[in-house]
């Protein structure tokens, strides 16, 4: 399973490249403003710093929701590196985007999935990514992981499919980890949950002793 981190923020997405196991970014216009990055220069020049922390697969998120608008957006963002992949959400005239980008070869990640139906559409339209997004399913009580599941089992039918199922909104540890056991392609989830796996009492306790041990005899 590849992991991305899902942050603007530079010196998060430093240091979970520098740990070695990072394959890409996720981004949305809420992380970015959480970065306090405003103005279409500034947010072009943002995701051209973060495309060059990384190796591949940095999401840029269209704002319109027309398909001319949408088409213009995605153009522009492609442009900023070949790293990048355009995300485009989940409505009608996304779709319809999504299948022109896709003609064009440019990569894009269909955003703001919720059912089986949205995550099937978006990949007969030939998205790279579908991102449905856990945690917020899990918030109105309808189990986030059953959908990754269902669509992990779907995207199994058809091999012909290209479409990666990235598991984004996950929360937690336990998220992270289901997702794999289930198969998703990608996970995207905060620093706190790529570091959190690295956690154990038993690992602490037990350095301790080795170390102290150590010390004894030398
Ligand atoms: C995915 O690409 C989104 O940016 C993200 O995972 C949403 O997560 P949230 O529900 O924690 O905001």
């Amino acid at each position: 399973m590849k992991f991305f981190i899902d942050t603007a923020n530079l010196d998060e997405i430093q240091e979970a490249y520098d740990l070695g196991v990072l394959d890409g970014v996720t981004t949305n216009p809420s992380l970015m403003a959480k970065e306090g990055i405003t103005g279409e220069s500034n947010i072009l020049a943002h995701y051209k710093k973060i495309c060059d922390i990384v190796d591949n697969n940095v999401s840029a998120e269209v704002i319109a929701t027309d398909y001319d608008t949408m088409m213009k957006e995605a153009h522009v963002l492609a442009k900023i590196d070949d790293k990048i992949v355009v995300k485009v959400p989940m409505i009608k005239d996304g779709i319809k985007t999504i299948k022109t980008l896709s003609t064009e070869g440019i990569r894009t990640n269909c955003t703001l999935i919720f059912n089986a139906g949205q995550a099937l559409l978006a990949a007969k339209a030939g998205a790279s990514y579908v991102s449905p997004f856990i945690g917020r399913l899990d918030d109105v009580s309808t189990d986030g992981l059953q959908l990754i599941e269902q669509i992990v089992h779907i995207y199994g039918n058809y091999p012909e499919l290209d479409t990666e199922v990235l598991a984004a909104s996950v929360r937690h540890n336990m998220h992270l980890i289901h997702c794999a056991e289930i198969g998703a392609d990608v996970a995207t989830c905060p620093l706190k949950v790529i570091t959190g796996l690295l956690k154990h009492p038993l690992t602490d306790s037990g350095l301790a002793q080795f170390l102290a041990d150590h010390q004894k005899g030398n």
